[in-house]
């Protein structure tokens, strides 16, 4: 079993081996009316669900809870309020039916969507995370060595689609909603600078400052045309970066994990780069991109068949660097 509780979804997965036997997610409304997510409530929100979840998790994948082998759950990166409540409940659940605990990283977890798939990804691969709090690119070199290679100085991708959404007066979380004004709209109407920030990094704070003073001074805009073209450009710069590592690590497997991940036009760029490139292109299934207890539950398991159980001491930290985690020495 795994939960994830790192921001405004409450979720469970269930796996037996790579077979998916219930993915249940809560996704919090609450944070609409803020605009963004307001973490006290985050976690007041995953207490109130995570017990009926639990047992829809379960009624899904016709298990009781004496069946479950594995107990994990996510200790960061995240909201800490957020996280101490599904890490808590992960460990008590574990304590008292006497079945080992594991602690996933939250990116770990999204790359672990990959392996769900019937193709994995070989070994090295090219990973891109894109969500609504990072931006990196990685290179995993093993299962568990990961290398950091860029990742955003500032905005993450996601962050920047719901930021420019809010702009537009679309609610939060804005990708989907960006997305879909963006299928009506002309990707060229509105002239968006690409990012150019140095090496592999990413940089999403100047586009959406463009953005502002666009909407600024043109206040009838259009917000299809300008939903299409803030689209294009933000997936550009994400295929800029990406392109270039892919040539000069000569990758023949590239991942795209995490909330952004879902976007069709994305979708569509990479299909587009990788054959070119001749690489083979990797994302998860739509269910899994977003914050899913599947992921984490996949990621624990294979943590737990390396590494063993995780001490019941293990505390929630809102940041980590992905090769600095336990696995990550060469
Ligand atoms: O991975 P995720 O569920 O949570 C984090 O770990 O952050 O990603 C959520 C992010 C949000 O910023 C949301 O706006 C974005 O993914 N997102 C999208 C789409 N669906 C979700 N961005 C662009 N297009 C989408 N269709
Ligand atoms: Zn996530």
């Amino acid at each position: 079993m795994g939960l994830d509780t790192s921001c405004d979804e409450t979720a469970f997965g269930i796996i037996h081996d790579r077979e998916v036997l219930a993915n249940t997610v809560s996704s919090q409304i609450a944070h609409t009316k803020f605009g963004g997510v307001v973490p006290e409530l985050a976690a007041r929100n995953h207490m109130r669900v995570i017990l009926p979840l639990l047992d829809s998790a379960l009624a899904v994948a016709h298990k009781e809870l004496t069946d479950i082998d594995l107990f994990c759950a996510t200790y960061g990166p995240g909201l800490i309020g957020a996280l101490l409540v599904g890490l808590s409940f992960i460990k008590s659940l574990s304590i008292v039916l006497k079945k080992p605990f594991v602690g996933v990283n939250h990116l770990e977890a999204h790359i672990y969507a990959l392996h769900l798939e019937k193709e994995n990804p070989e070994y090295p691969y090219l990973v891109l995370v894109v969500s609504g709090g990072h931006t990196e690119l990685l290179l995993v070199k093993h299962p568990f060595l990961y290398e950091t290679l860029g990742k955003t100085c500032d905005d993450a991708c996601g962050e920047a689609f719901d930021k420019v959404a809010k702009l537009m007066h679309l609610p939060y979380p804005g990708g989907p909603y960006i997305e879909q004004y963006a299928s009506q709209g002309r990707a060229d109407a509105v002239p968006l600078p690409v990012p150019r920030p140095k090496g592999y990094s990413f940089s999403y704070s100047g586009l959406k400052t463009a953005v502002l003073y666009y909407t600024r001074d043109n206040p009838d805009y259009n917000r299809y045309d300008l939903a299409a073209s803030f689209q294009m450009v933000a997936v550009e710069h994400l295929i800029q970066v990406v392109e270039r590592a892919v040539i000069a690590l000569n990758i023949r497997h590239l991942g795209i994990v995490g909330g952004v991940s879902v976007n069709t036009h994305l979708r569509k760029q990479f299909g587009e780069l990788c054959s070119k490139l001749k690489v083979k292109l990797h994302i998860p299934d739509i269910g899994f991109c977003t914050d899913n207890g599947v992921m984490v539950a996949m990621a624990g398991a294979e943590r737990f068949r390396k590494f063993g159980p995780s001490e019941l001491t293990l505390d929630a930290i809102s940041r980590e660097r992905l090769d600095r985690i336990v696995g990550s020495k060469e």
